[in-house]
């Protein structure tokens, strides 16, 4: 289970109606050595844990498992609960002490508290999971109900284990394969009661819930990639999960935004007069989506650089300046580079970033976490998307905070977005020609891409996946600076795909069009991306891709997903290594 989170791992076992732990922050081999120095006894009944932080960073203290009821049982979590702050308050005015930062601490505390008053270990579960907001998979052990593990699920998967004399319950299959191949999938807002001979399964009320057996057909590696052939397809297809767990719990009980550990005083947020946007490669084309949309929300001055470039132009910065770094791993040694100089500086740092505790966060003075889970794949996918999705919310926040938008107006925003997995779904459900398309284009040697607006970033975006996996040559360009000199690169045949924005801007919509004719009169193969049902279109689309329809500054979030398709069936028709391309690695700690 490594793959899918490794900043720490624990484990819980049972016996002799005691509860016994070790759990350590790091690689799984860390927590192997604790157990070599510190044995557990040998026991049937026991929960584990790897752990890929949301909720505080990745130390002993944080890792799971979390214990509750004075120690009676141990729980572990994957996901975010989104009510966990006001349940903390809760606990803690009845007397609970927390030993982590974490959101899973209240959950075992709340189930402690239900086993105290009685309920058995599957009703208090269930109790429990009524009080929750958010996604969670959770499993817990009772020191007091020998032989029983206990797991429940909501918008966060959960699998069954049916063993020959013994039974396992896991995020995935990948737990359990290589002791059984028969397993159960759980449905959403269900609990399961696991014994060694016994499997009941019920929804949170306690009603019986349906089943669906299912035998895994996998061998280990496929079932990491929980049965596609790379991570990054997988990936792609996280992504409504991913962007809709980034956007979980930004609300207040009042309902203004709020976003993580952003120790930066509101105060200090309405003096900033100029941003300015540092990273690198598809993170930094996150940053261009994110100027368009910060600017136009907030309007302040909001500049995009390249990291490794940004130090060595002597930036004009000062206390002033409110520098945004935007980092899947964290650990991009340009950027942080860059941002050690922005402090430098006297700037105040805002750190978008994937990996709980990570270098580049623990350095900036606040962070907005992406919540895309682990990002095997070295070609970012749902780390793009929801750095995209991150990069709105802090736009939106900064509009909240400096006034210039009107709460109705954020709210009409935060719902729009709100909807966006959803329509991210849609097109990843219309993507079955990308791969005849894959097919018509794998030997040509050269790719452009076109786009205007926030759709020049997605260009750029879907011509750096192409050059990343398939090794093609592909460029992308603002479509209106075709003519300034690109366009003599237009011959016949030569495939050129075109970000079309949302009719309802027709100077921005029309122009493009134009910009198809333009290459489509010089022979251009041309792949369009544009709303579906767009009128203006289908008479220049050699190929024509729908999208759902949402607003010009959000599109990008709908407008990636085909191109990062199309460059992952060109790679896999080459043959190549998609999720370890050549020459690249998933995060470039050097400068
Ligand atoms: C994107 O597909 C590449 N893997 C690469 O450009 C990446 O976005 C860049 O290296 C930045 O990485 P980071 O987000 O981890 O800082």
């Amino acid at each position: 289970m490594e793959y899918r989170g490794y900043d720490s791992a624990g484990i819980a076992v049972l016996d002799q109606g005691t509860i016994h732990w070790r759990k350590k922050a790091g690689k799984i081999t860390n927590l192997d050595a604790e157990l070599a120095a510190r044995p557990l006894p040998v026991s049937g009944t026991g929960i584990g844990h790897s752990r890929w932080a949301t909720h505080g960073g990745p130390t002993d203290q944080n890792a799971h498992p979390h214990l509750g009821g004075a120690g009676r049982v141990a729980l572990v979590h994957n996901g975010i609960i989104e009510n966990f702050a006001a349940l903390r308050a809760e606990l803690g005015a009845q007397g609970v002490v927390f030993t982590s930062e974490t959101d899973t601490e209240a959950a075992a505390a709340l189930l402690g508290r239900e086993l105290e008053q009685g309920a058995d270990l599957a009703e208090g579960m269930r109790r429990v999971c009524r009080r929750l907001e958010g996604a969670f998979t959770l499993v817990a052990v009772d020191a007091a109900d020998p032989g029983r593990v206990v797991a429940a699920r909501r918008n966060s998967p959960l699998m069954v284990g049916v063993g020959e004399g013994e039974n396992f319950v896991a995020s995935d299959v990948s737990a359990f394969i290589e002791f059984t191949r028969h397993a159960i999938e759980l449905g959403q807002d269900q609990v399961v009661d696991v014994h060694v001979d016994s499997i009941v399964v019920t929804d949170f009320e306690g009603r019986p819930a349906p089943t669906k057996p299912f035998e895994v057909t996998w061998d280990l590696s496929a079932a990491e990639k929980a049965g596609y052939d790379w991570f990054m397809r997988k990936e792609i297809f996280e992504q409504p999960q991913a962007v809709a767990d980034t956007l979980l719990g930004r609300y207040t009980a009042e309902g203004a935004l709020q976003l993580d550990e952003l120790h930066i005083g509101e105060d200090e947020l309405r003096r900033i007069d100029k941003i300015i946007i540092v990273a690198c490669g598809s993170a930094y084309y996150a940053g261009l989506v994110a100027k368009y949309a910060i600017e136009h929300w907030t309007r302040v001055a909001c500049e995009v650089e390249i990291a490794s470039e940004f130090r060595y132009r002597d930036p004009i910065i000062d206390g002033s300046t409110l520098v945004v770094t935007i980092s899947q791993s964290g650990e991009t040694a340009d950027t942080l580079m860059a941002i050690r100089h922005a402090r430098e500086q006297g700037a105040k740092v805002i750190a978008i970033c994937n990996t709980n505790g990570a270098t580049i966060p623990r350095e900036s003075d606040a962070v907005l976490y992406t919540h895309a889970g682990p990002e095997i794949g070295v070609a970012s996918t749902k780390g793009f998307l929801t750095q995209v999705a991150a990069c709105y919310l802090l736009g939106l926040y900064l509009a909240q905070v400096r006034g210039t938008m009107y709460d109705d107006e954020i709210a009409a925003v935060m719902d729009e977005l709100a909807a966006t997995p959803a329509l991210i779904q849609q097109v990843l459900d219309s993507l079955e020609p990308i791969r005849e398309l894959a097919i018509r284009l794998v030997n040509k040697d050269s790719v452009l891409f076109l786009g205007r607006h926030v759709g020049y970033p997605v260009a750029l975006e879907g011509a750096l996946k192409l050059k990343e996996i398939a090794y093609l040559h592909a460029e992308g360009f603002p479509a209106g600076e075709l003519k300034h000199g690109p366009i003599a690169l237009v011959d016949d045949g030569v495939p050129v795909f075109v970000v079309v924005p949302p009719q309802g801007r027709d100077q921005l919509h029309d122009k493009v069009v134009s910009n198809i004719q333009e290459v489509r009169a010089r022979g251009a193969f041309t792949v369009v991306v544009a709303e579906e049902g767009d009128p203006e279109v289908a008479a220049y689309a050699d190929v024509l891709f729908g999208l759902p329809k949402v607003s010009t500054l959000l599109q990008p979030l709908l407008a990636a997903v085909p191109l990062q398709m199309f460059a992952c069936e060109v790679a896999t028709l080459k043959g190549y290594d998609v999720d370890q391309p050549r020459n690249l690695a998933k995060s470039v700690t050097v400068e």
